[in-house]
């Protein structure tokens, strides 16, 4: 099917029977001595039309990584190196040739990106930039595209859009610019929207509300949304379930209430099960595992977790646990888990 298939489809409304989107065997590794870096190890999960799905971990487990193979807006070498299924509302879109694949970015799927500095165009002013995607996929004309802009800008909390749109992004503060973001990626009012750590440079109240929006697009248009982040009481909040990377891997999966009251891999146990004290403490910080995610080429032979796990044995040290259905919403990679 063509992208403008794929969009039209989407206008006519959801197609029940397969998610939004499905990911399948999702790598990237990188040919090196001695070992190939495994920056993405196999990752496989699926989303639902008005589902927000969590994906939790430490720093350099591969959740932007993540992110950017499925937007296929890594750059080269790796955008190469990528192999797996992507498949969004049941079409493939790793082979989409590139015009298909940007027809459909901005418009039926969209990011807000963990640096805003780095995707906003330092050179064109924050309105214009808004308003691109509406000109473009939605066919508005100028001035109506302008207002949208105004108008998607005051939605995410910008007190004086008006301004805010005529100035270019070195202007404004780190926490507008994430709201200008935000404001470019909806704009379109995308049927999937990764937002790679959205609101982690703005103030708990700024905070609230964006995710309040997100949440609100997502009732409105059934919009499946991504959600990477390190807040888990963000998680806790906004997602319907949550998965667990660990090293390039999703090591559990499960709805959110289930994985907070009982984790089952060791891992995922020590950062859920704390979540009472991680309100109190920095919001943006995953409770403290001793020990630190393996480099890409130093990952040991079994479970990358094993050097750090207190639960681990002999075959944990030997052979990497495959992610399995434990339960009819619930995947968990261990040899050793804690009972469900
Ligand atoms: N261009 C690259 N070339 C080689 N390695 C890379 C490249 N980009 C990222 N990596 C490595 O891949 C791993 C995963 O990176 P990624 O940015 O996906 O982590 P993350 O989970 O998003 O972390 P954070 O929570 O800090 O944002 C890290 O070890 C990182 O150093
Ligand atoms: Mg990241």
């Amino acid at each position: 099917m063509t992208a403008a298939a794929t969009s039209a489809r989407m206008d006519a409304g959801p197609a029940q029977q397969v998610p939004l989107l499905s990911v399948r065997g999702l790598e990237l590794h990188v040919p090196s001595s001695p070992q190939a870096l495994r920056l993405i190890d196999g990752v496989s999960f699926d989303l639902d039309r008005g589902e927000t799905l969590g994906l939790v971990g430490e720093s350099g487990s591969g959740k932007t990584l993540t992110a950017l193979s499925i937007m296929r807006l890594l750059e080269p070498p790796l955008s190469g190196l990528v192999r797996g299924q992507v498949a969004l509302d049941g079409v493939e879109v790793m082979a989409l040739p590139e015009g298909e694949m940007s027809a459909l970015r901005g418009r039926v799927l969209s990011m807000v990106f963990q640096e805003p500095m780095t995707s906003l165009n330092p050179v064109m002013t924050v309105g214009r930039q808004i308003a691109e995607p509406a000109m473009r996929h939605l066919g508005l004309g100028a001035a109506a595209a302008a207002s949208r802009a105004q108008e998607l800008l005051r939605l995410v909390g910008i007190p004086d859009p008006a301004r805010v749109a005529a100035s270019h992004p070195h202007l404004l503060s780190g926490g507008m610019r994430q709201r200008a973001m935000i404001a470019t990626a909806i704009a379109c009012r995308p049927a999937l929207l990764i937002a790679d750590e959205p609101t982690t440079a703005l103030d708990v109240t700024v905070q609230a509300q964006i995710l309040e929006l997100l949440g609100d697009l997502q009732r409105e248009l059934g919009s499946a949304i991504l959600l990477i982040t390190h807040d888990l009481a963000v998680i806790a909040e906004n997602a319907h379930r949550v998965a667990v990377m660990y090293a390039g891997r999703i090591i559990e999966e499960a709805p959110v209430d289930a994985l907070f009251a009982g984790a089952r891999h060791p891992y995922a146990r020590g950062l859920l099960a704390s979540i009472p004290r991680i309100e109190r403490a920095r919001p943006d910080a995953l409770p403290e595992i001793p020990g630190v995610v393996p480099a890409p080429g130093e990952r040991p032979a079994g479970c990358a977790f094993a050097p750090r796990c207190a639960r681990a044995a002999s075959r944990c040290h030997a052979e990497a646990p495959p992610l399995v259905q434990t339960a009819p919403r619930h995947r968990l990679a261990c040899w050793e888990p804690f009972d469900g």
